[in-house]
């Protein structure tokens, strides 16, 4: 092989770095409060960008080099988000040519510099740098001494600067590259992002302390025992003693005194064993002495907890668990991967209050402070380590370098520094030996590495599909039907392991659907443990654009090839507002679940979804809404429910007399009855709400004057009060005006179309090129009007409608029932017709789309709300009244899509001050009302593409097709499919001055 650059030298995996450890605090004995020596170098480095790593000056290292024409730049950051580089989104294409290791030659390339001060160097102390993360290879220097290289981009790197420190004025640099043979293993999903993008720690240890230790714990056959087993390790040799002490906090549960060389291995009474349920944390001191002095004194959390196989079910603390996870990328939409703590705390809090339990680490280890608060806050990890190499999915040798024994110290190495750095959070459970990068030996290595150093954790890699050295048969996106591909049927069928779904549910735009469905398998079998859905986050780029922020992906920055928004797949938005897929998930991830068992005697079930706690930690109620209002709220008791067992329960609460014709909606809430540290007493973490009385649609015509009717070759008018239709015989529409004013224009055209939704984007090709269900038109065949009783009138349109060069249409008869009250009820009959067999699968959605006046915004509905719905989504929704407006009615996708849609509608009522418009159904239609009209929702690619159109688009569907997660997925189950059939549908529509 050709000479390789030192970034290109895939057998080195680095130069001078410290072995990999624990990450812990150490104290000076005589001050405990305080970090030894510790100062973060984050902050205003000075910065030079150049193309490639060899154009750096020879000297840039140097103390006084001259880096006054240097740019400054904060510290961490992803160089591309401080305007150097390139902004690149793709999803499995390397950026470069496939000639492993070789990198381009043009290479981004970073120099770093900054200065910082150290008063007094003790020759007792190591004196440490460490990198928690650099994207992707570099070289440090100290005082202008090389002192070592790393790779890894999201591992820690850390290395002994003693040697070139003096007192006074440090000078470190780095010269920081964004290829190297280490972004052949870093190819995830996601934008590339380089540079120094994690906290920059300068600290010192003592020479002779603690290096590293290692905590495992066991649960003991005697409840609420367990065996703490500590293993220290030391460099430097010395006559040394360790004091354990173990505290909850307050009180010391053991103390003991054991030499340097010797392991802690103690049965401790009392204690509560940690879950992400009741995260009990205890504090380990450990205070090292060296001939009989003492040297330091280390901190270290820990949470008694212990995992294990059984049959075909892992177990925590003997519990065969349910992972209600999440995938978790690093991101911010201003600082691309830089992430603070109160970044992570901030949205493991989010997760928490959304009942979500796990969160895979994807795809790539975070900062150690993650896992802090995934211990402290109670979430189980599976840590997965800086490992993917997907783009050679494209080469008919996926595991090329994965089988490559010379690859193999890489591969390794990258597991080994995951794990020693890691291994004391009892919130891992799993150690991930990476993503999408093929099998093979490599990964056999990694697997052993894992079981060697740490066997109290299972190893994870989806790549390993026959699950050889997984101790978890992990898939992702596992349909739930499908003729062909492998369903979760057939998981149940073969799988001789505990199953979980590493990435399942794909958040992208509208959706995901189905999750309901996926946590009922889930629930139905004990080796189904749970999954974690794909993202967390949608990463979009913040831009602005006057006053308005938007969200920029893939191509927005030029950047080819690119996967456009598929990295717009989050749960909650680019500015951290919860999407209503996260309503869902909460919803179906409720700790306790209600069903009503019998309405008379209002006999409930309540199961404990939770796999530690009781109903004891939670207090029951409920709160009864009386068309949308509260009118009587108060306790339910529920007796003591174990976890996974459910109880049959009597509603005794003394309900008001109901009226009639009114909405009755109980809602039962479960809330927390003390404050935990992820919520406030009182938040409520279920609820579930039934219908107690639905009223019937009943529509009364009052006899008024009575209806003139005129007629010429091409018009047909008919006047009731003020309102007066107007049908063009031609063209079989109407217009409907009020007082003169329009109301209706251009009515009541047939809609099979939507906006596009991401979930719909492997059939948006076949639908506009091949069934053109964009492109609709309409043949009118007759207009006909009869005189009816009570003195109505009938008009009848019979249309043919279909799509460009289509063979299959429907057969459309809509009539329009005109009362003297100046009303009309519509109703519409379509047959699916013509050449049927060449109609797509589904159709978007069969309805009929009328254009109003845009002061219409102010709207009222009865139907599922308040979150919008769809068939294969609707959890969290329930049948209210709702008291709302056009606007709010909107969710404004990144990448603006269908939206907003309301099942279950009844009534819906528009106001614009003056007027009111009233649909009522007697059936009840899905409804959604928008100042964007599906056509300008298609043709924006993002929010600050939309402008309100000048009309109101209501539209009212006989159904909408379901969202499924087929932009990674499941499509829409067969159930929740609006197929090519025969329909009916109708409302009342009535226009009148409010009174
Ligand atoms: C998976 C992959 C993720 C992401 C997802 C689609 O195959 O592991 O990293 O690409 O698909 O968003
Ligand atoms: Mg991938």
């Amino acid at each position: 092989m050709s000479k390789l650059k030192l970034w290109e030298n895939y057998q080195l995996v680095g130069q001078n770095r410290l072995a990999p450890r624990s990450h812990f605090d150490t104290h000076f004995v005589d001050d405990p409060e305080h970090l030894r020596n510790g100062q973060l170098l984050n902050g205003t480095w000075q910065f030079k960008f150049l193309a490639a790593p060899e154009y750096a000056p020879q000297d840039f290292a140097a103390p006084d080099f001259d880096d006054q024409g240097w740019a400054a730049i904060p510290v961490p950051s992803n160089w591309q988000l401080q305007g150097y580089g390139k902004m690149h989104y793709s999803d499995l294409w390397y950026n470069f040519p496939i000639i492993p290791p070789h990198v381009p030659s043009e290479n981004p390339t970073g120099l770093y510099r900054r200065t910082f001060e150290v008063a007094r160097i003790d020759p007792n102390e190591q004196y440490l740098l460490n990198f928690d993360g650099v994207d992707s290879a570099f070289q440090l220097f100290m005082n202008g001494h090389e002192v070592g290289y790393s790779k890894g981009a999201r591992l820690t790197s850390e290395f002994d600067v003693t040697p070139y420190l003096q007192a006074g004025t440090n000078t470190v640099a780095l010269l920081v590259v964004q290829w190297s043979d280490g972004t052949y293993l870093e190819d995830q999903d996601m934008w590339w992002l380089s540079g120094l993008f994690r906290d920059v720690h300068f600290f010192s240890r003592p020479k002779l302390g603690l290096y590293d230790l290692q905590v495992r714990t066991y649960l003991q056959p005697t409840p609420h025992t367990a065996e703490l087993v500590v293993t220290p390790t030391f460099t430097g040799a010395a006559d040394r003693s360790v004091t354990y002490r173990l505290t909850d906090g307050k009180t010391t549960l053991f103390e003991k005194t054991l030499t340097g060389d010797q392991s802690l291995d103690e049965t401790v009474a009392d204690i509560v064993p940690w879950s992400a349920e009741r995260p009990q944390l205890y504090d380990l001191q450990l205070t090292v002495h060296v001939a009989g002095q003492p040297l330091e004194v280390v901190h270290q959390k820990v949470g008694f907890r212990q995992i294990e196989v059984v049959g075909k079910t892992f177990r925590v603390n003997g519990q065969a668990i349910k992972l209600k996870g999440v995938n978790m990328h690093d991101y911010s939409p201003t600082a691309g991967r830089v992430m603070t703590r109160a970044d992570f705390r901030q949205n493991i809090l989010l997760m928490k209050r959304h009942n979500i339990n796990a969160i895979r680490t994807a795809h790539y280890p975070k900062a150690p402070f993650f896992y802090d608060l995934c211990d402290e806050l109670g979430m189980y990890v599976i840590d997965e380590t800086d490992l993917e190499c997907h783009g050679f999915e494209l080469t008919n040798r996926y595991d090329w370098i994965s089988d490559d024994p010379k690859w193999q110290l890489a591969y390794v190495d990258r597991m080994k520094r995951t794990v020693q750095r890691d291994k004391n959070h009892p919130s891992i459970i799993m150690w991930s030996l990476g993503n999408e990068s093929a099998f093979g030996d490599n990964f056999r290595a990694m697997a052993a590495y894992c079981k060697t150093v740490d066997p109290t954790r299972l190893v994870h890699y989806e790549g390993d599909f026959e699950a050889e050295v997984s101790d978890v048969y992990s898939t992702m996106y596992t349909w739930l039907e499908h003729e062909t591909k492998l369903t979760m049927n057939q998981i149940l069928e073969k799988t001789q392991k505990p199953h979980i779904l590493c990435e399942y549910a794909h958040s992208m735009g509208n959706g995901p659907g189905n999750l309901k469905e996926y946590q009922d398998l889930f629930y139905g079998h004990d080796e189904l443990q749970g999954g974690f859905i794909w993202e967390w986050f949608d990463q979009g780029i913040a831009t602005q654009a006057g006053d308005q922020t938007y969200y920029r992906y893939g191509g927005d920055f030029g950047d080819e090839p690119n996967n456009a928004n598929f990295c717009i797949d989050g749960l909650i938005r680019p500015d951290g507002r919860p999407s209503t897929a996260l309503t869902e998930v909460k919803k179906t991830f409720e700790p306790f679940q209600m069903t009503l068992v019998d309405r008379a005697t209002r006999q409930i079930r309540v199961i404990n979804r939770l796999d530690f706690l009781t109903s004891d930690d939670y207090t029951f109620d409920y709160v009864l809404e009386d068309n949308g209002q509260v009118v009587a709220h108060g306790p339910v008791t529920v007796p003591t429910i174990a976890p996974r067992e459910a109880a049959v329960i009597k509603l005794t609460a003394d309900l008001p007399e109901l009226t009639a014709d009114h909405l009755y909606t109980l809602h039962l809430r479960t809330k927390q009855t003390t404050a935990t540290p992820w919520a406030d007493q009182g938040a409520v973490v279920s609820q579930t709400s039934l219908t107690l009385q639905r009223p019937v649609v009943r529509l009364h015509h009052a006899r008024q004057q009575a209806i003139t009717v005129q007629e010429d070759a091409v018009t047909l008018t008919l006047t009731a009060g003020a309102n007066q239709y107007r049908f063009d015989k031609v063209q079989g529409s109407l217009t409907l005006t009020h007082a003169g004013q329009p109301v209706i224009q251009d009515g009541l055209r047939m809609n099979f179309w939507r906006a596009p939704i991401d979930n719909d984007m492997e059939i948006l090709d076949d639908y506009y090129h091949k069934y053109f269900m964009n492109l609709w038109h309409e043949s009118a065949l007759d207009t006909t009007l009869t005189a009816e009783e009570h003195g109505d009138y009938r008009v009848t349109v019979e249309k043919l409608v279909g799509t460009t060069n289509s063979g299959w249409y429907y057969a459309i008869t809509q009539t329009y029932t005109i009362h003297e009250d100046g009303s009309f009820d519509f109703a519409v009959d379509g047959t699916a017709s013509g050449k049927r067999d060449c109609a797509p699968a589904m159709l978007p959605r069969i309805g009929v789309a009328l254009a109003l006046p845009q002061p219409y915004q102010r709207v009222t509905y009865r139907g599922l709300g308040p979150t919008e719905n769809y068939v294969d989504s609707h959890q969290a929704a329930y049948l209210g009244v709702f008291e709302t407006t056009v606007d709010d009615l909107f969710v404004d996708y990144v990448k603006p899509q269908e939206n907003g849609n309301h099942m279950d509608t009844d009534r819906v009522t528009l106001q614009d001050g003056q007027h009111q418009i009233d649909v009522q159904m007697t059936t009840p239609l899905n409804f959604s009302v928008a100042n964007y009209a599906d056509a300008t929702l298609e043709a924006a690619k993002h929010t600050v593409d939309l402008r309100p159109d000048d009309t109101v688009s209501l539209y009212l569907d006989f159904k909408q097709n379901g969202l499924g997660t087929n932009s990674c997925g499941q499509n829409q189950l067969q159930k929740y499919r609006c197929k090519f059939d025969d329909f009916h549908f109708g409302f009342n529509f009535n226009v009148r001055d409010r009174g």
